[in-house]
C-alpha cells in the first residue's frame, strides 16, 4: 500500500485544516495511507508524524480526529517557520523521514514552498504544493487559503468600527495584517467603502504617509462625513499609534473642517486577529478542490519537479487537471512569479496597483 505525508508550515491560514481533511479523505479513498507530518519542515526533520488514515476491515478511513477540523481555523498539525530547514544538513534529515512515502504535500506560502522546492531538486522527493497564505502573496494562483476567511474578519471589524466612528464622528487608521503585500488592505479597502488605503507597494515616505492621511481625515470631515476610515497594510512601516499621533498633531497645527469642532483620529491594529477564525465556504471548497488535485497529481502523473496547484478561472497556460479551474505549474515557476509579486514588477501588482489608483479617486467621494 502506498504513502503519502502532508505538512502545514509558515503562517496558518483558515482552510489549512480542510484541505488536511480533504487530503486524508481522497488519499483514502484511493487506497493510500496519509501521514501528518507535525509542525511543518521541524517535524519532518524529527521524524514527527502521525497516521492521518487507519485501516479498518471495510480498507482504509479518515483518522476520526480529523472528523471537525474542516471547519476550524488553524492548523491541527501545527506550523512554524522552520531556520534548520535552511541547510542543506536539516533538509537531509527530512528526507530522510520520507524514505518509503511516494510523495509529499506542503501547504503553505513563498517559504515553505521554496523549501519544497528544494526538497524535490536536492534528494527527488515528489512535492505538490497547496498555496495558503492569508497575504494572497504566491504566484500563479488567483487566491491561496485563508484570503477569503480574512478578508472576511477585516469587513466584519471594519463594519463595528464604522458602527462606533460614525457615532462620535472619528477617524480611525485601522492596521492589517500584510507584510510585503497590500492585497488584504486594497481589497478590504473597497468592500467596506473605506476612504483611503495606505499600501507598502507605495514604497511612501513616514512624512508623505502622514500627508496622505492628514488630507482624508480633514477632506472627509469638511465634506459632511460621520467617519473616515483609512486602512493600513502592516508592510506601510510607520507604527499606527504614531501615524495617528502626527496626524494629530498636524490636525491641531491647522483650522479645522468648518463641520469638526475636533478631531479625534484613533488607531486599531487587528493583527493576528486576521489570521485565525472558522474558514468560510470559499477557503473550504478551495482548500478541497486544491487538496484532489495535489494528490491526483502526486499519484497519477507526477512531474519530476516540484509543483504546486493553482485556482485560476481565466488563465489558461499550467497543465490542466480534471478541475478546469485548478492547473499545475512548476513550483520553480510560482516562486520567480511570487518574487515579481512582491517587488512590483509582476504585471498582476501593477495591474493592482493601477486598479486601486483609478478606486482610489472614489473611494474618498
Ligand atoms: O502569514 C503571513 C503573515 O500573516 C504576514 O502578513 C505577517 O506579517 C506575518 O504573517 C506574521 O507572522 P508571525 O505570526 O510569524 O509573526
Amino acid at each position: 500500500m502506498q504513502t503519502i505525508a502532508v505538512l502545514t508550515s509558515g503562517g496558518d491560514a483558515p482552510g489549512m485544516n480542510s484541505a488536511i481533511r480533504a487530503v486524508a479523505k481522497v488519499a483514502a479513498a484511493r487506497g493510500v495511507r496519509v501521514l501528518g507530518v507535525e509542525e511543518g519542515y521541524d517535524g519532518l526533520i524529527d521524524r514527527r508524524v502521525r497516521p492521518l488514515t487507519i485501516e479498518t476491515s471495510s480498507g482504509l478511513r479518515v483518522d476520526p480526529s480529523l472528523e471537525r477540523v474542516g471547519s476550524v481555523g488553524g492548523t491541527v498539525l501545527g506550523s512554524a517557520r522552520c531556520a534548520r530547514f535552511r541547510d542543506a544538513e536539516g533538509r537531509k534529515q527530512a528526507a530522510a523521514t520520507l524514505d518509503g512515502v511516494a510523495g509529499l504535500v506542503v501547504i503553505g506560502g513563498d517559504g515553505s514552498l521554496t523549501g519544497a522546492t528544494l526538497l524535490a531538486k536536492e534528494h527527488g522527493v515528489r512535492v505538490v504544493g497547496i498555496p495558503a497564505s492569508i497575504d494572497n502573496d504566491i504566484g500563479c494562483t488567483a487566491s491561496a487559503l485563508g484570503v477569503d476567511t480574512a478578508l472576511n474578519t477585516i469587513v466584519e471589524a471594519c463594519d463595528k468600527i464604522t458602527d462606533t466612528a460614525s457615532s462620535h464622528r472619528r477617524a480611525f487608521v485601522v492596521e492589517v495584517m500584510g507584510r510585503r503585500s497590500g492585497y488584504l488592505a486594497m481589497a478590504s479597502a473597497v468592500a467596506v467603502g473605506a476612504d483611503g488605503v495606505l499600501l507598502p507597494e507605495h514604497g511612501r515616505s513616514e512624512e508623505a504617509v502622514v500627508a496622505a492621511v492628514e488630507a482624508l481625515v480633514r477632506d472627509g470631515f469638511e465634506s459632511g462625513k460621520r467617519r473616515v476610515l483609512v486602512i493600513k497594510a502592516e508592510g506601510v512601516e510607520v507604527p499606527c499609534t504614531r501615524l495617528v499621533r502626527l496626524v494629530e498633531e498636524k490636525l491641531r497645527g491647522a483650522a479645522l473642517p468648518t463641520s469638526a469642532v475636533h478631531i479625534d483620529v484613533r488607531a486599531t491594529v487587528l493583527g493576528h486577529l486576521v489570521r485565525g477564525g472558522a474558514p468560510s465556504y470559499a477557503d473550504r471548497m478551495l482548500a478541497s478542490r486544491l487538496s484532489l488535485a495535489a494528490v491526483d497529481a502526486l499519484l497519477d502523473a507526477p512531474a519530476e519537479e516540484a509543483e504546486m496547484v493553482a485556482w485560476l478561472s481565466t488563465v489558461r497556460s499550467g497543465k490542466e487537471t480534471r478541475d478546469p479551474y485548478v492547473r499545475r505549474f512548476p513550483l520553480a515557476r510560482v516562486l520567480s512569479e511570487t518574487k515579481a509579486l512582491l517587488d512590483g514588477t509582476s504585471a498582476v501588482t501593477q495591474w493592482r496597483l493601477g486598479l486601486l489608483e483609478r478606486a482610489e479617486g472614489a473611494l474618498r467621494l
